[in-house]
């Protein structure tokens, strides 16, 4: 879900619906709007994306100078009317991200003292708590009714009894205040008020803020007043627009070589055929009582983990695991301070994956994450934090996030090695002039958009799909079958190649399309005798290849060309090659490539 409140000069309504369009990639099961209107609140809510919302309120003239807003993805309760935030109680309105664990227990209580609830949503019980706290003082109601609750939240409430402020708090889930002149605005992400300032206050786990026009106050979770550092973010808002793309998921694909670039250069300097990380503040120290890595995370960044176990295990000769982080956290783990605990997340929201490194933290693990955003609760929960540069991502589906948490990864896993003298300067020295071939590498593969359009159309009516691919290119098969599924809707199972004849060799027939990964690699035979088998089967081969592949070309029915490039790196090439390929299908089925349905950008509850 995404948030946005307001107070100062301006009409709020514009103000919101404008930062609610920037966060809508957080959810838009519904969308919202509370005004104080003339003294009392006024609520506008509908089912959908944001332009329902737009459109109903487009011949409306408020004047309100205070709002809040809000863009849900359901989690208690259905998208529906009935659910759509704000949620409100006799003059006091209220939206809310994350998850209220006690709703019942609260909801049973307020029941019973005569308050009537028209949601099956969590929030309104926070609505009607705090309205039974209110005894004068909505600051001490909010504070008082955030104690009572046990659970996640990013919230804003407005109260017509005290119509000078907007009161804001926060727990496992982010909200920042935007320090205006003479006007404040709360948001759940940056971008959504970017336009408006660049100063941003970063609360903190359990912070209360109450924001004036012309002045803001912090509490933390003991009730103290406390100064937040103000930082200057330097985002601009024109890099978060689509620059001539049909999708804001296609200019990301294309901005692949340029956020690789970025991403080394931001973090590494490559001198004398070595990498050092200045910023890397853990290793240092701890290098050589590490004994093991832990890797964690959700989605396409638990791909870009299951790669770099590969790169750590060759460079760095350490045992890497990698989790799922929903998995992991209910497990009976094996964890102390010689573990390396490793989050990798595009938004540094994940709930999951928070969660993990918190348990991770607890056990006396050192925590680095691979984030893209600065000032993300996982990156400020980190005791050394990788960025990744790849600019905001709207697009829902990752690509350029992915590609950069894999660079990172690559060099981080090198770097590694050096440290562990386990990587010899020529070998670093050799793998860093591939690393310098790959934007261009990178640019080749776009350069065959128009063969992968046509494999596009050929394919975009199949209903199921399997990627295929061994070694560093079984994870990239994951991700290939995920994006598909993600935007297209078609069905697709990525399956390690050399697995497949335990199970999904079954299902191949002359109607199945079978996508294989199989540059020039350590098991290029392997993976050829693979193909062999989905042919003798009469399966549909598509197979991404070398330049000058002449082994496959008898075998395969349509080969995707790749330039040559070491093993370890042949993810980069592959994966751009399977991203627009899914691209080209969801966009020639006429579906929603940058809001797929029942998907959220970053998924903040649990
Ligand atoms: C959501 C997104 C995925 C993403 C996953 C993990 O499900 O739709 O694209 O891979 O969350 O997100 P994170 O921000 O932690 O990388």
């Amino acid at each position: 879900c995404g948030i946005v409140g307001y107070i100062g000069n301006r009409k709020a309504s514009n103000v919101l619906m404008e930062g609610l369009s920037k966060l809508e990639y957080r959810g838009y099961d519904s969308a919202g709007l509370a005004l104080l209107e003339a003294g009392s609140i006024h609520t506008e809510r509908s089912v959908g994306k944001l332009i329902n919302l737009k459109e109903q309120i487009s011949s409306r003239n408020f004047t309100a100078n205070i709002g809040i807003g809000h863009t849900r993805w359901a989690t208690h309760g259905k998208p529906s009317f009935e659910n759509a935030h704000p949620h409100c109680s006799e003059g006091l309105a209220i939206v809310h991200n994350g998850i209220i664990e006690n709703y019942l227990e609260l909801k049973t209580m307020l029941k019973e003292k005569g308050y009537i609830f028209h949601s099956e949503t969590d929030t309104e019980v926070v609505a009607h708590l705090i309205k039974s706290n209110y005894d004068g003082d909505l600051k001490d109601a909010v504070q008082h009714s955030l104690r009572q609750i046990i659970g996640s939240y990013g919230l804003a409430v407005i109260s017509m009894s005290e119509p000078d402020m907007l009161i804001i708090g926060r727990k496992d889930s982010p909200l920042v205040i935007g320090i205006g002149d003479g006007e404040m605005f709360a948001a759940s992400d940056i971008p959504a008020v970017l336009s408006y300032t660049r100063e941003f206050v970063f609360l903190e786990e359990g912070d209360l803020a109450v924001l004036k026009k012309d002045s803001f106050v912090i509490y933390d979770n003991d009730g103290k007043s406390v100064n937040r550092e103000v930082r200057m973010i330097d985002w601009n808002p024109v890099m978060a627009e689509k620059a001539g793309y049909n999708h804001f998921m296609q200019k990301e694909i294309y901005e692949q070589p340029r956020a690789i670039i970025d991403t080394i250069r931001g973090n590494y300097s490559l001198e004398n055929s070595s990498v050092s990380f200045p910023d890397f503040n853990i290793i240092k120290d701890a290098v050589k009582d590490l004994n093991r890595i832990v890797i964690v995370a959700c989605g396409t960044s638990w791909h870009a983990g299951l790669i770099a176990k590969f790169y750590i295990e060759k460079f760095a000769k350490m045992p890497v695991e990698v989790d799922i982080a929903s998995e992991f956290r209910y497990r009976s783990l094996v964890i102390d301070e010689k573990t390396l605990f490793v989050a990798i997340t595009q938004s540094g929201e994940t709930a999951d994956t928070l969660s993990a490194l918190r348990v991770a933290k607890k056990m006396g693990a050192k925590i680095m994450s691979v984030c893209n955003v600065v000032g993300s609760s996982i990156s400020r929960e980190s005791d050394s934090v990788i960025y990744t540069h790849a600019g905001p991502e709207i697009g829902v589906a990752s690509t350029k996030a992915f590609t950069t948490q894999v660079i990172s990864l690559f060099m981080f896993a090198m770097f590694l090695g050096q440290e562990r003298k386990i990587l010899s300067r020529d070998e670093c020295g050799r793998y860093l002039a591939e690393v310098v071939r790959l934007p261009e590498v990178i640019e080749n593969v776009l350069s065959k958009d128009d063969l992968i359009l046509s494999l596009a159309k050929q394919f975009k009516d199949a209903s199921d799909f399997l990627y295929l691919g061994r070694n560093v290119n079984f994870p990239v098969a994951l991700e290939g079958a995920l994006k598909l599924k993600e935007i297209s809707y078609i069905h697709a199972e990525g399956y390690a190649a050399g697995e497949m004849k335990h199970g999904p060799i079954a299902l191949i027939d002359k109607t199945l399309p079978v996508f294989v990964l199989c540059p020039k690699s350590s098991v290029y035979e392997k993976v050829a005798s693979n193909v062999e088998e989905v042919k003798t089967r009469d399966g549909i081969v598509i197979a991404v290849v070398t330049e000058g592949d002449e082994g496959l070309k008898d075998i395969c029915d349509y080969m995707i060309e790749i330039p040559d490039i070491i093993e370890e790196l042949s993810v980069f090439p592959t994966v751009v090659a399977t991203q627009l390929f899914s691209y080209h299908c969801a966009h020639l089925l006429g579906l929603d490539v940058d809001q797929p349905r029942n998907l959220a950008k970053s998924v903040t509850v649990e």
